[in-house]
């Protein structure tokens, strides 16, 4: 795609997603599932419910959709998001979080979700409450928190027991009984999530194992466990390292498919980053460079605001300039205009010497960029373009400075 054209027509900072690259990972994943459960010589039936909070556009939700995913949502918000953008896949919604309120409970049991993911006992109280008022039977999973130590951000490891997430593993066979004797609620699944951008698979496979020993006390308790939620996690390469992620998307399949071979239940995957990290970029112009003492430092328009990750995470994007040139390498920190010495993509980086109005493209940046976009600074959201068959299209148009401010009152 000529990201010029787009970055003139458009204006930047600008996404640009690729909804071939999305459908691909979609496809690797299913697909490595599917041969696995054949290597295994086991059934496993699988389905993949995205994690709208990786990109929650409305276009992409749609396509994924389109394609038979359902959808992991953490919010009222969320739940409308794919109300509006795929319909027909409700049913296949899965409801994660910690703090869900009655209203967002209602909405969902009115959609007809397939499976609650409760993390608390306050919340299997209140949701027994809300769905025996409604008169809807909410069929839930009690996220359990397994243990299991995975080597990632700790702002983003979750499966530990000093983390908020889940209840403790060791204590959910006692609260499963309480929830069967709830109105309102019939437990139909276990459901677990380590935490996100983890590279190696065995901790997915230690959470499982303690998982699928859970399950088999559950049934032999009399509950009819059909669905083992796995969550999402797994993790992509950042960096210039070699990735591969039709081979290590098949170890992650192999890895959950032989913990669960014969237990007869339905998988259900949770996947954010994987499916949609690598097919976007974030586009931006180089608005100046300058030099302050040793250190050299180039200023693009867009800004922390805009892709939040390297500022929270320390991650890694990788950042190359869209037109080829012959210049020299330089070392430079490329850095936004928000008022924060946080406010940095990389710091020290080899590029080609980048000098104003130059574009650049920030790499890997479809999940978790702008859907955790702000207006910090007063500055307006991103446009986003979707690019489907070599053809580009606005998805998102750039927010106005008056829609910005126009919940607010003198
Ligand atoms: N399921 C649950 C319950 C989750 O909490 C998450 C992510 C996912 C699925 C999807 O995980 P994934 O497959 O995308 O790793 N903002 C951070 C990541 C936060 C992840 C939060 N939960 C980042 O930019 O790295």
């Amino acid at each position: 795609m000529d990201l010029t054209a787009l970055a003139e027509e458009f204006g930047t900072p600008l996404y640009v997603y690729s909804a071939d690259a999305i459908v691909e990972r979609a496809t690797m994943l299913k697909a490595a599932f599917s041969t696995a459960a054949l290597n295994l010589k086991t059934e496993l039936k699988t389905t993949l419910c995205y994690a709208v909070k990786a990109n929650s556009s409305l276009a992409i939700l749609k396509m994924l959709g389109a394609m038979g995913c359902g959808f992991d949502i953490v919010s009222g918000g969320e739940l409308e998001r794919v109300k509006r953008a795929a319909p027909q896949s409700v049913g296949k919604v899965v409801f994660s979080g910690v703090g869900k309120q009655a209203w967002e409970m209602d909405a969902a049991l009115e959609a007809g979700i397939l499976l609650f993911n409760v993390e608390s006992e306050a919340e299997l109280e209140l949701l027994s409450e809300r769905a025996a008022a409604l008169g809807i039977t909410a069929r839930i999973a009690l996220r359990v928190n397994p243990d299991v130590f995975a080597e990632t951000h700790p702002y983003i490891s979750t499966g530990l027991s000093a983390h908020k997430f889940g209840i403790a593993i060791a204590r959910a066979r006692e609260v499963y009984q309480r929830a069967a004797s709830l109105p309102g609620l019939r437990p139909e699944g276990v459901s677990v999530h380590i935490g996100s951008q983890i590279r190696a698979v065995e901790p997915f496979g230690q959470a499982l194992k303690r998982v699928r020993s859970l399950v088999e006390e559950l049934r032999a308790d009399g509950l009819p466990i059909h669905f083992v939620d796995a969550g999402g996690g797994f993790g992509i390469e950042y960096g210039e390292g070699a990735f591969d992620p039709a081979a290590s998307v098949a170890s992650y399949a192999h890895e959950l498919s032989g913990v669960l071979a014969g237990l007869d239940a339905e998988l259900l995957l949770e996947p954010g980053r994987f499916l949609v990290a690598q097919a976007g970029a974030l586009v931006t112009r180089v608005l100046y460079t300058k030099q302050n003492g040793d250190k050299h430092f180039v200023i693009t328009d867009a800004a922390m605001n805009d892709l939040i990750r390297p500022a929270l995470y320390q991650a890694h994007h990788e950042i190359w300039p869209i037109e080829k040139s012959e210049r020299a390498s330089q070392v430079a920190d490329i850095v936004g205009p928000v008022c924060e010495s946080g406010d940095f993509f990389a710091r020290d980086r080899e590029t080609p010497e980048l000098r104003a109005g130059d574009l650049v493209a920030l790499l890997d940046a479809g999940a978790y960029g702008m859907s955790l976009a702000s207006h910090y600074n007063t500055r307006v959201h991103p446009a986003e373009v979707l690019v489907e068959h070599g053809k580009a299209r606005l998805i998102r148009r750039r927010e106005t400075l008056d829609e910005l401010i126009a919940a607010e009152m003198l």
